[in-house]
């Protein structure tokens, strides 16, 4: 194996063949709504109900049933479990199937469907069922600012210590299944790139940075991760 470090950055398009819809594209999640009215501290001010209510949606397909972890993300769980080195799995996704298909770390970067933070006090809870910003907050006992934990537009992503130093530290940078159209997970193979790693792009269509990286591999997710990362095991 010529890695000793390997950092991957998964987006929507890893989880889209297991039947979510990704965000940018054609069909995608923003497609019926403005992000300006679901995906911002404002919207929720404005619209609280309608904010938890797009999320609740997205939180019962989630758990519903019909939506399991797909080949991508089960070959990421194994590379994990069989590489010897250094393995960072950061994802922008809000959905649990990296944890659901075995993977121990998943860095989301972007928050969960499946964590709700009271908007006054931040104090963070487990959520399955769906939310009402009206209920009151264990905490601190204030009601009218229950809500997804998830990172909206003009919020501070999450992880960002641990994730920047992994970037630093990788010699291989794998990027999956994102458009690179939200920093700044956008950037870190740029940084990975400048820092020496070998960068990686396995995703469906050409993204805004295809031209960016030392290579990019254009297929389905399902085909393209497990194919590179077993390959990757046996080298
Ligand atoms: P996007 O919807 O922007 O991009 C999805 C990418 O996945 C596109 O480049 C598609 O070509 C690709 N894709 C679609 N189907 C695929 C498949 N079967 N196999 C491989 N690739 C496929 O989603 P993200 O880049 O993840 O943030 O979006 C980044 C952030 O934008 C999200 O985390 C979300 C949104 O704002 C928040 O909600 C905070």
């Amino acid at each position: 194996m010529p890695y000793s470090s390997v950092f991957v950055l998964t987006g929507a398009g890893i989880s889209a063949e297991s039947g979510i819809k990704t965000f940018r594209d054609k069909d995608g999640l923003w497609e019926g709504h403005s992000i300006l009215d679901v995906a911002t501290p404002e919207s929720f001010q404005r619209n609280p109900t309608l904010v938890n209510e797009f999320y609740n949606q997205r939180r019962s397909q989630l758990l519903g049933g019909d939506v399991h972890p797909n080949l991508a993300h089960i070959a990421l769980a194994e590379f994990e479990t069989n590489f010897n080195g250094d393995f960072v799995l950061v994802t922008q996704n809000v959905d649990n199937l990296h944890e659901r298909a075995g993977s121990t770390a998943a860095l989301h970067i972007h928050g969960s469907l499946l964590h709700g933070k009271c908007g006054y006090c931040e104090q963070g809870f487990d959520i399955i069922k769906d939310m009402d910003h009206q209920g009151s907050c264990s905490t601190c006992n204030k009601s009218g600012a229950l809500r997804p934990d998830i990172v909206w537009f003009g919020e501070m992503p999450k992880h960002m210590q641990k994730i920047e130093e992994a970037v630093y530290r990788c010699d291989l940078f794998v990027s999956i299944g994102t458009s690179a159209a939200v920093y700044p997970a956008a950037g870190y193979s740029d940084l990975a790139r400048q820092l020496g790693a070998k960068t990686v792009e396995l995703n469906l269509a050409p993204s805004e940075k295809s031209g960016d990286f030392d290579k990019s591999i254009l297929g389905p997710a399902t085909q393209l991760v497990p194919q590179f990362f077993q390959e990757l095991l046996k080298q």
